[in-house]
């Protein structure tokens, strides 16, 4: 005799009844917006956030463009090593206008870097070209790799940094 499907078994109707209600989920997912972001997933994509979190755009800054960022009145702070830009707002505290390094904010650090030093000497003129940095040894070019290790792992990369004329 062949297996035949009957409702009348209590197991074949608990199967119809979960299957009809997740069907149902599928088909008429629940569309209430929670007041408060989930803290994990469960209900499927439904919520929404209210604003769109900030985004980065990866730009070309050239010397001129990128000292704005400096920090000043709290603005967003980037410096530049090597010709990468990193977005370093959140340390603040060293490169803000009452940071240690201070002066880095907004600028090419590439020679302080190298030099481990934040004097002001290290900085080159915005209207100049960009420090070519031929004349450091290699332990300093060595140093100022260490430094772009360790701000490639705690801050964003968002640009590079060019000569005024190049855009
Ligand atoms: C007077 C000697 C110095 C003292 C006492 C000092 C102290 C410090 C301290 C306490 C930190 C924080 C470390 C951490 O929390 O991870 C730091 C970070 C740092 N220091 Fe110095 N420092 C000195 C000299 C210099 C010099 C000459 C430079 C020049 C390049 C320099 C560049 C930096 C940079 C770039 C950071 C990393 C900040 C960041 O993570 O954004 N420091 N220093």
């Amino acid at each position: 005799m062949s297996p035949s499907f009957t409702l009348s078994s209590p197991v074949n109707t608990a199967l119809v009844l979960y299957i009809l209600y997740y069907v149902q989920r599928v088909l008429l997912p629940r569309t209430k917006i929670p007041d408060t972001p989930p803290s994990e997933f469960k209900g499927g994509y439904s919520w929404m956030p209210k604003s769109h979190p900030p985004t980065l755009l990866f730009t070309t800054y050239t010397t001129k463009t990128l000292l704005p960022f400096d920090g000043v009145n709290g603005g967003r702070i980037l410096l530049a090593i090597a010709g990468t830009v990193f977005d370093v707002t959140a340390g603040r505290n060293f490169y803000g206008p009452d940071g240690m390094y201070g002066n880095f904010a907004g600028r090419d650090a590439s020679r302080g870097m190298a030099k481990q030093s934040f004097d002001i000497e290290m900085l080159t003129d915005i209207d100049q070209p960009l420090d070519k940095l031929e004349d450091l040894t290699s332990d300093e070019i060595e140093n100022m790799k260490g430094w772009i290790d360790h701000f490639s792992n705690k801050y964003i990369i968002c640009g590079r940094l060019v000569e005024n004329d190049a855009v």
